[in-house]
């Protein structure tokens, strides 16, 4: 392992697993696939990637035993580990929640004094209940937190929640958001000592905006009577000044642009209104602004 690689962990099975790899991919690595190994070393870029729990991320990347990581913001808050936050990662949008049994009824939060809790996330839990005033009892579970309640363990739970369907299937429903969170990649607080290893990681890093920025992109093409042109600009927020180009068709002409992905919907209509016409919406691969 002291090959002198970069040393990137990535959580080894749930929710993050597939979108981290992906990412890398998109960046240009190319990763054999993933099956039951700890470790897998890029075949064209110096980087090792460690397949780890999630909850352990955070502290091998503060001592070092990986140099970055990718991992949600919930375990970073925590862990309380020494790491600095390098990117958010725009995936794995979830949300720390506290659930309940379906047929069970709360509307305040100060019906939670009393209750019993379990968790994995002892730490956030107990802020968020301490800011609130809140005296409920914290039950720290490492796993299947969602089969609590049924156990007669506890009341509530407070568990990550993503698409709902972990929640449902225990007959569970969502009451309070505790926490927001999203993947973000984390590094250890030393390696800019490295010289070779923080030289693999800018170049890395300048791949993942690119990345990012492509993934909040699109390429915007239409075609516009001349007339209009000024109509159409006005109802375009593009990200740089469009291309006009001429047409075969005098009368018109082609423009393109780069547009946030958000906006799309937004402007399509207007864009319509002010005289477009083969209004076409493609993804970009990769953007450096
Ligand atoms: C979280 C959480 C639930 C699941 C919720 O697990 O503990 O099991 O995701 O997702 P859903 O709403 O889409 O069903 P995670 O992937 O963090 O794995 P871990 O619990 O093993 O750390
Ligand atoms: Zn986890």
């Amino acid at each position: 392992m002291l090959n002198g690689n970069l040393k990137l962990a990535v959580q080894k099975k749930g929710r993050l697993t597939d979108k981290s790899l992906q990412l890398l991919r998109k960046c240009g690595l190319d990763i054999e696939e993933y099956s039951e190994r700890l470790i897998v070393t890029a075949r064209n870029y110096q980087l090792d990637i460690l397949f780890l729990r999630d909850d352990d991320i955070p502290e091998y990347v503060q001592d070092g035993v990986a140099d970055v990581g990718i991992v949600g913001q919930d375990v970073v808050r925590e862990k309380k580990a020494e790491i600095e936050v390098l990117r958010p990662l725009g995936f794995g949008k979830c949300r720390l929640m506290i659930a309940i049994p379906e047929d069970k009824n709360i509307n305040s939060l100060s019906e939670l004094n009393g209750k019993k809790i379990a968790t994995s996330f002892p730490v956030i839990l107990r802020e968020f209940l301490e800011e609130n005033r809140i005296s409920a009892k914290v039950i720290e579970i490492s796993g299947s937190v969602e089969i609590t309640p049924s156990l007669g363990v506890a009341e509530a739970i407070c568990d990550l929640v993503s698409t709902g369907n972990t929640l449902k299937l225990n007959k569970l429903k969502k009451t309070f958001t505790v926490f927001e969170s999203g993947a973000a990649l984390i590094g250890n607080t030393r390696l800019n000592e490295d010289l070779e290893r923080s030289r693999l990681l800018n170049r890395l890093l300048l791949r993942i905006d690119s990345v990012i920025q492509a993934g909040n992109s699109r390429y915007l093409m239409m075609n516009v009577p001349k007339e209009k042109l000024t109509d159409v600009l006005q109802a375009l927020p593009s990200l740089k000044s469009p291309t006009i180009m001429p047409l075969a068709d005098e009368s018109m002409l082609a423009v393109h642009a780069v547009i946030s992905t958000d906006t799309y919907w937004e402007i399509n209509e207007n864009l319509k209104s002010a005289g477009a016409s083969g209004i076409l919406l493609l993804s970009i691969e990769n953007m450096i602004l």
